[in-house]
């Protein structure tokens, strides 16, 4: 069984569209796959709720708790790696999880941990990128699925989705219309990756 872990911080939107995906194509016999588990950084974040109400499993790790510590970015990540471990994942799926992660984390899941990103890398990584996109005259944006790597929003390509940016758009609508996409390539892009490792 390929055991699914989704990372998430806030909404989960994405956790959804992959879970109703597993749900609907029925991954756990057509993929020989399953969500593990979701996790959140925040223990109040929207998608735990939203997960639960799916039947799937969820724990927080909270970032918060870790202030203390000498090195708090590195202390959370070992608990949240070893969270992660305890449910031996075939994959890692980064989804609207707003953290950086340490290189120590990301060697440890590289090669199958996988990110979405709100822009058509290798355009606009980091953040705010549909405002920097209005801002450059952008006619096209998008979103992208990624392998993580050590180099922050640089990982190789899996999918991505093309959307227009229209001449009234704001940050916030130009969003919106992106995340509809997000939630069609991220399972696609999935699939495709549980496919290639079979
Ligand atoms: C989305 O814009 C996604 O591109 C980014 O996080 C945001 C929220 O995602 N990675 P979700 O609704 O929590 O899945």
């Amino acid at each position: 069984m390929n055991n699914l872990v989704i990372l998430i911080s806030g909404g989960g939107s994405n956790m959804l569209a992959i879970a109703r995906a597993a749900i609907r194509e029925r991954w756990d016999q057509t993929l020989n796959a399953r969500i593990a588990a979701v996790i959140s950084n925040r223990p109040h974040a929207a998608g735990l709720q939203a997960a639960a109400e799916l039947g799937l499993s969820t724990e927080v790790v909270d970032h918060t708790a870790f202030a203390g510590h000498a090195d708090p970015r590195t202390a959370f990540d070992d608990v949240l790696r070893q969270t992660i471990d305890a449910h031996e994942p075939s994959l890692v799926v980064l989804a609207g999880f707003m953290r950086i992660l340490t290189p120590g984390f990301v060697v440890h899941f590289e090669g199958r941990m996988l990110n979405i990103h709100p822009s058509l890398l290798p355009a606009f990584p980091g953040l705010h990128t549909h405002q920097r996109a209005i801002d450059a005259g952008c006619r096209f944006t998008g979103a992208t699925v990624h392998l993580v790597t050590t180099e922050l929003d640089h990982g190789p390509i899996l999918e991505q989705a093309v959307v227009p940016v229209l001449p009234n758009d704001t940050a916030d609508s130009l969003a919106a219309r992106v995340l509809t996409q997000e939630h069609v390539i991220y399972p696609k892009a999935i699939k495709a990756f549980l496919k290639s490792q079979a």
